[in-house]
This record gives structure tokens, sequence and C-alpha cells, in this order.
């Protein structure tokens, strides 16, 4: 079975550089890589690139607030992200950042080529501006009250309250979520790029039938009402960059985004012998193009990006694949029920590996939100891939050892086997177009065939028998053997546990090698391949979830979509500064909280009084540097009933979290209990 091998350029959405990963963006790196890794395991010339989209009013104003530069703040948060995707076998040929030399170059050409093909149009708008901050606000950045139903606080677009949507204008007492400040209304010249003049183009690239479904019915209803000129450009001051021969005006951060896509494609190129950038994107390719996005941002992939690349004359991607959101246990994912959970949670309780393979249990090749069941996640798990597939290895290892290591010649029942190498097409077909649940299916079922004639033989009753060891062999090398099949069907999902396999199997599982069987081969020593999961670690992965420390400061609004809204720092009047008693305290004690990974419990002296503090900087801080310091706390906050017990005031402490918490303290000299002015 020869396949002509195919050159295939694959990108994930890129994640804005202003927050953590969390199990929603995940879902999407997920399948991107498990369709990745399949494709590399079939042969086939595969790129996986992606990057961090950092620029944008958001992360301006975030590195404002955190008082450093926004090249800081992304420097850092790109940082984090790519230590988090690869601790989930996120394996990305390049991971880069829009910020960058090839991005700007691009972005460019891009908006030049646009620009020359008559594509760009200018005139004047008028919008909402902070006059105080001397901001062009857009309605995510306006607060006010609802005219519906009255509610305070609400954001310019809709209220959480009644669901009411409106625009900005309709807010009873609007002001900028930035500085409190009530907006004028500002003119200033735009920058729009003419997205009608691809209309006729859009609708052929929409038939051209690789597109799902749902996502070709709703680019149709889009081109049916009429498209719109797209407005590309953002007044200074904006962390982005500024237009070729236009100061002050910036390209919008999702102009340059997509483009991301190509510059780290290029930055790669720069570094990797043969592979040749035009080759990928000049019109005509003859590569493959995939873009993998949530089905939030089909209009930017479905209809701008694909006329921005006619517009310069650079090919259409074959397809986008949009998935669904994440919920958890039937919801969206929550903070107050500790189910919005970020990467680096989750891996400080669980296995990656296990998160891949329930994702792709679930997935399918359609637009459909995914339902992370947390008791069905540990039920599944257990019971398949440990149960099921790590069984089958376990239970015939010892015998082959006892044997010598080394597989029978000839298997005991060549059929059996041929039922298993049979099935490859059929699971290709599956990962080829994202039905992973099918493939999974499909696997799991033969693992039960597997499993099945390993319990009819029976090889430990046999090896109880006088002169039945070379069945025992037999037998437990037609287990190994299926084992190997299973392991290579499963590489994309579980790519650590089949590097493990590899070990022990003593091979390279790739597709290829399906029909090559390890009769008369040695092995290596079996070393346990995974652990069951306790329903306690997802109890634990919940509850720090919950914990003060772990949430991000402000409600995310759209949080599957990894955006944020923005952190307004609320003024307060000086009597509501009055009322927080803060006071020096000694901490007399620091102890671990069993089952709480960020907490530690502080007993803290204030003269008068001892207090019963939970904290979470255990991340920064063991027990032990704690004792007998001296620190600043918040003596008169409600005592709080946490999981753990009560907390009878908070610590004052400084730093993004993580290693970097600091706790505030106060010189020596100061003494327990004196007040902080
Ligand atoms: O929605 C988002 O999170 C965007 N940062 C995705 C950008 S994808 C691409 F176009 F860059
Ligand atoms: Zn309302």
């Amino acid at each position: 079975m020869t396949m002509p091998k195919r050159d295939i350029l694959v990108t994930s959405a890129l994640p804005y550089a202003n927050g953590p990963i969390h199990l929603g963006h995940l879902l999407e790196y997920i399948q991107t890589d498990i369709w990745v890794r399949f494709q590399k395991l079939r042969g086939h010339q595969c790129t996986y690139v992606c990057a961090d989209d950092a620029h944008g009013t958001a992360i301006m104003l975030k590195a404002e607030q955190m008082g450093i530069t926004p090249e800081q703040l992304i420097d850092q948060v790109r940082e984090e992200h790519q230590r988090d995707f690869a601790d989930f076998l996120i394996e990305f040929d390049n991971y880069y950042t829009t910020h960058s030399p090839e991005n700007r170059e691009l972005a460019e050409t891009i908006y030049k080529a646009c620009e020359a093909g008559g594509h760009i149009a200018r005139r004047e708008i008028t919008q909402a501006y902070d006059p105080e901050k001397k901001l062009f606000l857009a309605d995510r950045f306006i607060k006010g009250t609802c005219p519906k139903c009255k509610a305070e606080d609400q954001y310019g677009d809709n209220c959480e309250v009644c669901g009411a949507t409106y625009t900005p204008a309709d807010l009873i007492n609007p002001r900028s979520a930035i500085s409190g400040a009530t907006p004028i209304q500002k003119a200033s010249e735009h920058f729009f790029f003419k997205l009608p003049d691809f209309e006729s183009y859009l609708r052929e690239w929409t038939r051209s039938g690789s597109l799902q479904p749902q996502i070709a019915n709703k680019l149709s209803e889009w081109l049916d009402a009429g498209l719109q000129e797209w407005d590309i450009s953002r007044d200074a001051p904006y962390f982005g960059f500024e237009i070729p021969g236009e100061p002050g005006k910036y390209f919008y951060v999702w102009l340059d985004a997509p483009i991301g896509y190509m510059a780290s494609f290029r930055n790669l190129c720069n570094r990797m012998e043969g592979l040749d950038f035009d080759r990928y994107w000049k019109e005509g390719s003859d590569t493959e193009l995939y873009h993998f996005i949530g089905k939030d941002i089909i209009s930017f992939h479905g209809l701008f990006w694909p006329a921005m690349l006619k517009a310069a004359g650079f090919r259409a991607p074959n397809a986008i694949y949009a998935h669904g959101f994440v919920t958890v246990d039937g919801r969206k994912m929550s903070k107050s029920r500790g189910t919005f959970i970020m990467a680096r949670t989750y891996l400080e309780h669980l296995n990656p590996e296990y998160l891949r393979y329930y994702f792709a249990a679930k997935l399918s090749g359609a637009v459909e939100d995914l339902d992370l069941n947390l008791s069905d996640f540990v039920q599944r798990v257990n019971s398949d891939v440990i149960g099921k597939l790590v069984n089958i290895a376990s239970r015939c290892a010892g015998f082959i050892k006892k044997a010598g290591g080394q597989l029978a010649d000839q298997p005991e029942n060549p059929a059996l086997l041929k039922q298993f190498t049979d099935k490859a097409e059929t699971i290709a077909q599956a990962y080829e177009t994202r039905e992973f649940g099918k493939a999974v299916r499909e696997i799991m079922t033969l693992a039960d065939v597997a499993n099945q004639y390993i319990a009819d033989k029976a090889p430990w009753q046999l090896a109880k028998e006088e002169g039945k060891d070379a069945e025992v062999l037999a037998v437990c090398s037609m287990g190994i053997e299926m084992f190997r099949i299973l392991m290579t069907y499963l590489k994309p999902v579980l790519p650590a546990m089949a590097e493990k396999a590899e070990a022990f199997l003593n091979t390279t599982l790739t597709w290829g090698a399906l029909d090559t069987p390890l009769f008369g081969q040695s092995i290596n020593k079996f070393k346990p391949l995974a652990t069951r999961i306790d329903p306690k670690q997802v109890e634990a992965m919940v509850e720090a979830s919950k914990a003060p420390a772990a949430e991000p400061k402000k409600p995310a609004k759209s949080a599957q979509q990894g955006k944020k809204a923005p952190e307004t720092p609320t003024e307060i009047e000086f009597d509501d500064f009055a009322k927080v008693d803060l006071r020096v305290a000694r901490i007399v004690k620091a102890e671990h909280v069993e089952g709480a990974d960020k907490l530690l419990r502080l007993t803290l002296d204030l003269g008068e009084t001892q207090r019963q503090v939970f904290a979470g900087i255990k991340s920064a801080y063991a027990p032990e540097d704690l004792e007998g310091r001296l620190t600043v706390m918040v003596a008169n906050l409600k005592p709080r009933k946490m999981k753990f017990g009560l907390s009878e005031g908070m610590v004052l402490a400084a730093g993004p979290g993580g290693k970097d918490i600091f706790l505030l303290s106060p010189d020596e000299g100061a003494q327990p209990g004196m007040r902080v002015m």
C-alpha cells in the first residue's frame, strides 16, 4: 500500500498573548496535533505552525496595568504558552509570534497588494472615545446600565443579566471601562478592505467541496446577506504594526493575525532546508493548507482571509476545520464551579495523555461542542486505556520474559492478526476526516478482541501445565503483536505512551510497518505504561481551579475563545480604603494543606490574637521559609469558609503568580498587631 506523498501545512488558531491556556483552548491544539501526528505517521511531509497573537488593545492595556511593556508581556506569555503546549505533547514545527519582522513584512506586502489592486477604501468614522485615556473604545471597553433590565456594570454590546443585545449608545450612563470617564463621540479616518470585491471568488471557494457543510452554509448565508467592507485600521495608541506611510494608523490585530500563520512558516523556512515558502503559498501551489479553528472565528477565516490572500496573489486554504466549544459536566466552564480549568492546573493533577484520549474519543469532524464529563472521563480512561489497552501488554509481557524475551517465530492465529491489520484503512480514513471518535471506537473494539483471545487462551493457566511453554509463548506473542498494532493506531493520540511501547517492543511504530510483525524478535523489559486515575485527582483539580490563586483576576467574558474582558481598576473612595484594617502579623506556623496544591495554611500572630489564613502561595514558598517571618494582612476581612477550613483574613503579596509571588514583609522593627498606614 504505497500512498503518494503529500506536502501539508497545518495551523491552529493563534492564542492571544494575554492569558493562560485553558481546557477550552486545548481541544483545538489536541485535535490539530493528533491530525498532524497521524499525517506524519503515514509518512507525509506535514508541517504544523502556530504563534502567539500578540497585538491589540487588550494586550496593550494589560501590560500597562502590570507596569511592563507589551513586549515584556508577550514574551512572558509566549513562554508560558509554549511550556503548556509542550507538556500536553502538542508538537509544533514552529511556534512564533505575530510581533515579528517576518509578520510585519508580510502584512505590509499583503496590504500594499490590496491597495494596488484598488481594494482599500478610506473614510472618516465616528466612534466612542475615552477623553481621559485618549483612546478609541471598542464596544467591549464601554460599560453602563442595561437599557432593558437596568442591571449595572454591563458591557457595551450585551447584558449578562437579561441577555439583551444593544449598541453602546443605548447604555444608560455609559463609561469607559478603562478610565471610568464618560465616552465622547470622535471622528477619525479609517481604512477598509473592500470585501465585496471578492464576492464571486468567495462563492466559488465556498462551493469547493472541502468545507464542512456547517461552514459552507454559514458562509453562503453571509454571502447572500451581502458583504460589508472591513475596517482594518486602528488609531494610535495601539500595540501592533503601523500602516506603511500612515503615521498614527495601525493594522487591526485581526488583519495581521492570520498572516501570522505565514510568518511563522516563513520563519521556519528560513531555518529549514527543503521547505520552500513560495511553493506552499503561491497561487496554484501543489501543497495542501488547512486551518483548524474554533466556531467563533469562521468569518475571519472563511471570508476576510481567503479574500486577502487572493488580493495578494497567494493560494487559498484547502479547508478550514472548525470545532465547537468545550463544556464541563454539561455546562459552560465556570470559575465558581471549578470547571474553568487551566492547562497548568490540569497538569498538576493528571496525565496529559488522558485528556488527549478523552477528547479524541469524543471528537468528530462536525462543528459540535464537546462535553468533558468528569466522571465519564475517569471511567473511560481507566476502562479503555488501562483496562483494555495496557492490560494486553501487561498480561503477556511477563510470560515472554520468562521464556527468554524472544517472541515466537510464527503467529499462533494469522487470521486473527489479519483482522487487526485489515482495519488500517478504515481507521486511517477516520483520522483523515477528523472522526477521531470513530477511530478510537474501531481501535477499542479490536482491543476487546485481543483481550478476549487472551482470556480464552488463559496463558496463566497453561503456564501451570506441563509441556505448555511453547503454547504460552505463542499466545503471549500474539498478544504482544496485537498490542503493537493497536499502539501504532493510537500513536497520534498517545505519543508518550507509544514511545514507551516502542522501547518495550524494541521497534519504531509506523503506519508503514503495520504489516511487519515482530515474531522471532526480542523485546525488552516491560515497564508500566500508565496508571489508573483516582477520582480524587479530579476532585483536587476542580478544587484547585476554585482556589483564589488559580483564578484569573477578572471573569473572562467569552472564556471559551480565550478572550478576556478588559481588567478595570475600579476607583474606590478614601472611606472605602479606610475600612481595610491592614496589620503586621508574624507567621508562627505554615503548613501544607492536604488535597490543595496551591494553598498553605498560615497561623498568623497579631499580638493579641492568632488567625488562620489560607494563602495561595505554595508555588512560591515552602512552609519552612515562612515560619517566623513578618507579613502584612487584611485583619478585618469577613471570615470565609473554604473547603479546608475557615480563612480569617488575607495576606498581601505581589507578583504575576507561579514562582513569582512575593509576600509583603515589613521591616523587622515592626511588631505583630501594628496597624499598617
Ligand atoms: O480568537 C482568538 O483567540 C484569536 N487570537 C485567533 C487568531 S487566529 C489567526 F487568525 F491568527
Ligand atoms: Zn439587562
